[in-house]
């Protein structure tokens, strides 16, 4: 139900703009992309497809995917508009079989922290699963804060650090100047 729930939110802010669709890549992922050589990377919730086109740009060979219709509609139209021939998957990344690895970069802005915790764990075992060896996995996300709200918890972040090696962690703060951080993951 928590998830039909969510689900739901995420169909509803496509219907307006939704905030996080500024059509802008944030300086992280571009400070990765300049210092990484490019492979295959995966987008998971892609949203309108802003950062496949910020991979398209630096060379790499990158695939999207996304659970809301209207948002993988608007992706690959602005995909089109640049000439850019980018998979756009139209589904849930935690049942989905078209999504097939190995990727040298998995990208989650926005997306994981939104997970009840069991899924979280279904979400973390996929990734090692898709993710190539040696290869990154590049997340951006809330942090929980004492709201009701979702987010990333400590205990997601000591599990991640306990499957990936962490390059780096960095607090700040994103929209409403909520508590959110970017974590970069290497697996060997
Ligand atoms: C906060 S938005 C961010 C979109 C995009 N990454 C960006 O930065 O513009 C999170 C996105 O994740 C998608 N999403 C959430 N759960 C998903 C799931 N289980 N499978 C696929 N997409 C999902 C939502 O539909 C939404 O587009």
């Amino acid at each position: 139900m928590q998830t039909l729930k969510r689900r739901y939110r995420f169909f509803r802010s496509y219907h307006a703009d939704p905030p996080w669709d500024t059509n802008i890549s944030p300086p992280e992922l571009l400070d990765f992309l300049t210092l990484h050589i490019p492979g295959r990377a995966l987008d998971i919730g892609c949203g309108t497809g802003t950062n496949l086109i910020g991979l398209a740009k630096y060379g790499w060979q990158a695939e999207g995917i996304d659970y809301i219709h209207r948002a993988v509609r608007k992706a690959r139209q602005k995909l089109q508009d640049k000439n850019l021939t980018i998979p756009v998957y139209h589904g849930d990344f935690l049942t989905s079989t078209k999504v097939r690895g190995p990727y040298d970069l998995i990208l989650d802005i926005g997306c994981y922290h939104s997970f009840p915790d069991e899924n979280k764990r279904r979400y973390e075992d996929k990734i090692a699963v898709l993710l190539a060896k040696p290869g990154y996995f590049l997340i951006h996300g809330y942090l929980k804060s004492d709201s009701p709200r979702r987010g990333i918890t400590q205990k997601d972040i000591e599990l991640l650090s306990t499957r990936f090696h962490v390059e780096f962690a960095e607090r700040g703060t994103g929209l409403h100047e909520r508590p959110s951080i970017w974590m970069l993951f290497r697996r060997e």
